[in-house]
């Protein structure tokens, strides 16, 4: 079946989650940061995902801005850095005006292009999607927003991923998915869509029931896989 819809993972995939530790180790009142952004950024992120799952395993569900928060606290304080109160609000106030990547605007602006409806569905909360959403401009591309909110589960719990079908009423492998982070690209091919892991960081594949269709460096690529 050809690709109707185009389904996006947020952070990572669209956004830049490392760019807050990153910007904020360059701000002269965050000098604290300078040698350790990397290692709480990668943490941070860590963190987060590990919670989102665990919290998805036992059933205690909070929405992804507390995971998020969470996950901050144990990075800063494996760095020694849990003591920064302003840090802390620095970093957070950051991840609400995340840079989307480079290439996120012209492949977006291709799809809608050739017709294809384009939607995120990340485990973000409504109001963090919204502000990363307008802070990056990309609202006019984008048919709609879909959190995993709605269903109080995080990825990869597959009433996530039905979340899209009963959106937008289309069967699954009319779905092209779309996401940076492997086990969410291995999910969401188990589930039945089309899906394009972007490997940024160029990982080895996980080992998963299932694997991506397309793996790929960055988005660049995205609007020849959904006409092929
Ligand atoms: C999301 C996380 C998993 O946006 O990147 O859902």
């Amino acid at each position: 079946m050809p690709i109707t819809t185009c389904i996006f993972d947020a952070y990572g995939t669209l956004f830049d989650v490392s760019a807050a530790a990153r910007q904020a180790a360059q701000e002269p009142d965050h000098a604290s940061l300078a040698d350790h952004w990397p290692a709480v950024a990668a943490n941070w992120r860590l963190k987060q995902l590990q919670y989102s799952w665990l919290r998805a395993v036992t059933g205690e569900y909070v929405d992804f801005w507390q995971v998020t928060q969470d996950g901050l606290d144990w990075a800063l304080e494996a760095q020694g850095l849990a003591g920064d109160a302003a840090l802390r609000e620095r970093l957070l106030a950051l991840y609400w005006e995340l840079s989307a990547y480079p290439e996120v605007p012209a492949m977006l602006g291709a799809l809608k292009a050739a017709g294809k409806a384009c939607a995120i569905l990340s485990n973000g909360s409504p109001a963090m999607l919204d502000a990363a959403v307008r802070s990056a401009g990309l609202s006019e591309w984008l048919d709609d927003v879909l959190s995993v909110e709605s269903v109080g589960i995080f990825k990869p719990a597959p009433q996530v991923y039905d979340m899209v079908g009963q959106r937008f009423g289309v069967p699954r492998d009319e779905v092209l998915f779309v996401s940076s982070n492997g086990w969410d690209a291995a999910a969401a091919a188990g589930y039945g869509f089309t899906t394009a892991w972007a490997n940024r960081a160029g990982e080895p594949v996980d080992r998963l029931p299932a694997r991506p269709d397309h793996v790929l460096a960055d988005l660049d690529q995205i609007p020849r896989i959904a006409e092929a």
